[in-house]
């Protein structure tokens, strides 16, 4: 079954504990049913235990309301050796209406694992040309986001030793201590 199904689907209700203080799902539930429907579709592709290792372009378009029809929609768009991307579109469809929105979209990228380390997956192969594009935008958005991680990767560092972030931090950390838990001078 392994390397056969690439479009995979989660439905389900959006209920009153998923909200958050402004009546609206919270943003890290859609990205833990993210992970979830993503998680699915990479074990069912690899046959194999997986991880995430990345996120890229995630955007919360509108708000998912409780009672909404949540569904989450993951297609392979990209494998390399050990890694699977998915293209991700989560739809709230108000069940009153059958109206759908689009809530949240990204690419989610999982990795399989073999006894803790990556293990070769089913390649998928572009047959037409919609899927070599899709494949085209996924390559360039692990290039961008490879660029967005290394920017991230810095922000903790200071600049100099003085007046760094990180020295900050230590700063701010030791005056917020109770005055017996501060290091001795
Ligand atoms: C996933 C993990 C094993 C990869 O380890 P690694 O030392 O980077 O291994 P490799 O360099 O061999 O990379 C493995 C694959 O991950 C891909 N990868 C690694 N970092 C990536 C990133 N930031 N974005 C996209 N792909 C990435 C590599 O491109 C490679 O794919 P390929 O084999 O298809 O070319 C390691 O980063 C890890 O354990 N991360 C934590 C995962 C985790 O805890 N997730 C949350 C809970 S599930």
């Amino acid at each position: 079954m392994t390397g056969k199904q690439r479009e995979s689907e989660f439905r389900f209700l959006a209920e009153p504990a998923d909200v958050n203080f402004g009546g609206k799902v919270h943003g890290g539930m859609v990205m833990k049913w993210i992970d979830q429907a993503g998680y699915a579709a990479a074990v069912g592709w690899s046959g194999r235990y997986c991880v995430t290792v990345a996120v890229g372009g995630i955007q919360f378009v509108t708000p998912i309301l409780i009672g909404d029809l949540v569904i989450v929609r993951c297609k392979l768009i990209r494998t390399g050796r050990t890694s699977m991307h998915f293209a991700v579109d989560v739809v709230a469809r108000d069940l009153r209406t059958a109206e759908e929105r689009l809530a949240t979209s990204c690419v989610i990228v999982f990795v399989a694992m073999e006894e803790g380390t990556p293990a070769a997956v089913p390649a998928w192969r572009p047959t037409t040309d919609a899927d070599r594009r899709l494949a085209e935008r996924a390559q360039k958005l692990q290039e961008l986001s490879r660029a967005m991680e290394d920017q991230v990767a810095h922000f903790g560092e200071p600049t100099d030793p003085s007046s760094g972030s990180v020295a900050q931090a230590q700063r701010g950390l030791t005056a917020c201590r109770p005055k017996s838990a501060a290091p001795k001078p």
